[in-house]
């Protein structure tokens, strides 16, 4: 095999001239772990062929290894199968086209790929190729088409016995899933993190490859002066990003009953649609950066997503599929969700109240994939309703399938007339009669790419053009994960609504917004009998009881959640009532996050303008780092409700320029603003929550509980960064009126479990040290924490 690939080699260096894109030409060899799956048979193997052809003549010279774990005498016939079905691109001859085939075939080879030794055999096969013919190495590239579990173990290989010649380039290209969380994306972010680079990486989401959502910056950029009076809250009445699909699930079950359609379309495809529609414009669309940087942007003005903003379905026959696919018994049910509507919002004053609606199902009546921008139709039209002007104003970013056929960028015509400058992209004014979205076509303007491509093609390109904004960048990664993790968590135990597929599902999944909230149309809710089953009514009641000689309130954490929003309200109706004023004390952390969230969705007769917020601790940071309580606080809470400015109390932890240092007497100054304010010292209301290591505010094991004394505020250290924080002590604490403590997940259940049992000892055990001396404790615990 190798005589030939040398022969090869030699031959295309001789066509050789400057490399593309601005990269050092070179020999480039592509290795596909997974080379003879599914997705390398439907679209790596034809992208890379299409690579090969476009850049046969650019100096870079390339071999291409399919891998997997099969070994070679029984993978290699399937692998050269597949090689060729490869198709051409449809401007190349036929001739050219048998030519450029063959070759590939002769640079192509399957490697067993399986142990630390296979992988070092490829790099030394590489660099005897690259001795050999005199070859300098532009780079390898990698493309992971194998499951997200083997990720870690695989680039650690690439790392350790793969890595390209000094100079050249490394890409290791990677395909969702990307965990199933927030916690497990950034377990699995930084398992890679230790082998690659962030540079290194790619992270594919195919929609992005796809050329009209590819568009839609270029398409913003070219049309700003028309876009820039209308592309706001005062001119959009609705966004909606949708994909609807005929097929079910059959044959993929045991991937997609672990994910579901939130997890496998909506956190990736639809999410990075809506944050190209909402994204500020890059000043420079070619800088990755930019485009990254703007993406976090918008992410970070996401409001929270929470069950309220949802609603999910599932195909009838889905149960009796993963009966059969998983192997289980009659009896086993899967509320998986296969179909969900979810209305975003964005905290921006551009879109503010703007309703950002996005859809995907599986079995539903047709396959097709758009976003629609909706626009306020301000003329009244009297008579003559057929007029232009009285019809639905919309731009409709049509990636492909449904009536159309092909992909389209469409818009109404009585919105304006868009240019594009680009040659790649042109306008069509013959259609076939068809209606898209309410309109018939002839009320378009439609533009078109002038050559269809396929979304992985596109991607591949883009990845040996080095071009990092078509992928996902780690921080893009978590961003997503951070604004679906919470409503995955809240309807890890929701039934979805059953539907029997296709036209039958008549109006059953139409949904309707009611201000902030999203919920189906018609009341009918049809759920198999079998869904019931095994699920205790009880399972989802509120319980009360006593834990460590305090009152326990115990739930799922969303019932949790609602209740202790609600005991908190009560507390502070019953403060304002009594005494003009409630004074509450909010600790840091991402647990108290969901009841923000709470307070600030649904809690809209709060006494909030005689409400005073304190913060339990506080972390000696800038208030613009990320890592700052109140920067959560303010982000997750106080910039939702109407609170005045003046009741507000950050913890002074940066005073002269400095964090937290004694003499600037930043504690005392806290201090001295609780005794004047807060009656008797005493809070109304305390909220906090335990660390792993039983730390509570930011009091940490370790530390003499005695020491602080009568002070109401300690500089206090943490085991871990950031160390220096700033904290009420337990004189503050426990002359509070009310201390909740609120624990809720699984990782808690263990400390949750130790508590109960051990005495108390503050110094060993920080939260026992919480005991209100007139006051009440009552611990929120949810069943995860309490009963993992
Ligand atoms: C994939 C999902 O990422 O996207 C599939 O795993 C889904 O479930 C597919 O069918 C949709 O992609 P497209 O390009 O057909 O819209």
């Amino acid at each position: 095999m190798l005589g030939c690939v040398v022969l090869l080699l030699v031959t295309l260096c001789t066509q050789g001239g400057n490399g593309e894109d601005g990269q050092t030409p070179g020999h480039v060899s592509v290795v596909i772990v997974g080379g003879t799956g599914d997705l390398a048979k439907k679209y790596l193997w034809q992208g890379f062929f299409h690579l090969y052809v476009n850049h046969v003549s650019s100096g870079n010279t390339f071999s291409f290894y399919g891998g997997g774990l099969t070994p070679a005498d029984k993978a290699k016939p399937v692998f050269f199968e597949i090689l060729k079905a490869v198709n051409c691109p449809k401007d190349v001859s036929q001739e050219r086209c048998a030519l450029l085939k063959e070759q590939f075939l002769r640079l192509s080879e399957y490697q067993q790929l399986k142990t630390i030794e296979e992988y070092q055999d490829l790099s030394k096969h590489i660099e005897q190729q690259l001795q050999q013919e005199g070859l300098s190495e532009a780079g390898r590239l990698f493309y992971l088409s194998v499951p997200a579990f083997a990720y870690a173990d695989i680039a650690e290989k690439i790392n350790s016995s793969c890595r390209p010649t000094s100079g050249a380039w490394l890409r290791v290209v990677l395909e969702k899933p990307f965990g199933h969380d927030f916690r497990s994306a950034q377990v699995l972010a930084s398992q890679l993190g230790s082998s690659l680079k962030d540079e290194e990486m790619y992270r594919i989401d195919h929609y992005l490859g796809k050329q009209v959502v590819a568009k839609i910056l270029p398409f913003r950029i070219e049309n700003k002066k028309f876009l820039d009076p209308i592309w706001n809250k005062h001119h959009i009445e609705r966004v909606e990003i949708v994909l609807k699909e005929t097929l079910d699930v059959k044959g993929r079950i045991p991937f997609y009953d672990q994910y579901g359609v939130i997890r496998d379309v909506m956190q990736n495809h639809l999410t990075e649609v809506m944050t190209l529609l909402t994204m500020r414009l890059p000043v420079n669309l070619s800088s990755s950066e930019e485009v990254l940087q703007n993406k976090l942007h918008i992410f970070s003005s996401i409001l929270p997503v929470g069950k309220n903003q949802a609603v999910i379905g599932q195909y009838q026959e889905y149960t009796t599929q993963v009966q059969q696919e998983l192997n289980k018994t009659k009896d086993h049910i899967s509320i998986t969700p296969t179909f969900a509507a979810v209305l975003a919002h964005i905290d921006e004053a551009q879109f503010e109240g703007v309703p950002i609606l996005l859809i995907s199902g599986k079995k539903l009546d047709e396959r097709v994939g758009y976003a629609r921008i909706v626009f306020k139709n301000d003329i009244f039209c009297l008579q003559n309703h057929n007029s232009i002007h009285c019809k639905p104003k919309q731009i409709v970013f049509y990636f492909g399938h449904g009536s159309l056929q092909y992909p389209a960028i469409l818009v109404s015509k009585n919105l304006f007339k868009p240019v594009s400058k680009d040659s790649e992209w042109k306008e069509v004014t013959e259609h076939k009669d068809v209606s898209i979205l309410g309109l018939p076509i002839s009320d378009y303007y439609v533009q078109i790419p002038t050559e269809q491509r396929e979304a992985y093609s596109e991607l591949i390109s883009y990845i040996f053009a080095g071009r990092k904004d078509s992928f996902i960048s780690t921080e893009n990664l978590l961003a997503s994960w951070g604004m679906w993790t919470p409503l995955l968590s809240s309807i890890a135990s929701s039934f979805p609504r059953i539907y029997p597929g296709g036209a039958d599902n008549g109006d059953l999944l139409n949904v309707r917004l009611i201000g902030k909230e999203i919920s189906y149309n018609s009341e009918v809710v049809i759920i198999n009998n079998d869904q019931m089953g095994g699920t205790s009514a009880n399972g989802f009641q509120v319980m009360q009881g006593k834990f460590r000689g305090a009152d326990l309130v115990s739930a799922w954490a969303e019932e949790l959640v609602e209740r202790l929003a609600a005991d908190l309200q009560g507390a502070a109706e019953k403060a304002v009532l009594e005494s003009g004023v409630f004074h509450l004390a909010l600790s840091g952390g991402s647990t108290p996050l969901a009841l923000f969230h709470r307070l600030a969705l649904h809690h809209f007769s709060f006494p909030w303008r005689d409400t005073h917020v304190w913060m339990a601790d506080e972390r000696c940071v800038p208030v613009t780092e990320f890592e700052s309580n109140f920067q959560n606080l303010h982000d997750h809470l106080l910039q939702h409700v109407r609170i005045p400015y003046y009741n507000i109390h950050p913890m002074p932890v940066q005073l002269n320029e400095r964090l937290c240092v004694e003499e600037d007497g930043g504690r005392l100054l806290y201090e001295k603003e609780i005794r004047k304010l807060v009656n008797g010292s005493s809070f109304h209301f305390v909220l906090l929550g335990v660390g792993y290591d039983g730390h509570t505010a930011s009091l940490f094991p370790g530390s003499k509980t005695d020491k602080h004394g009568e002070s109401l505020v300690a500089l206090t250290e943490s085991p871990v960064k950031p160390h220096q924080r700033m904290s009420l002590t337990f004189s503050a604490i426990n002359r509070a009126h009310e201390v909740a403590l609120l624990v809720m997940g699984k990782g808690k259940h263990e400390l949750i479990t130790q508590l109960s049992r051990v005495e108390d000892n503050p110094e060993k055990w920080p939260v026992t040290g919480v005991k209100p001396s007139d006051g009440r404790l009552v611990w929120y615990l949810d069943y995860d924490a309490l009963l993992g």
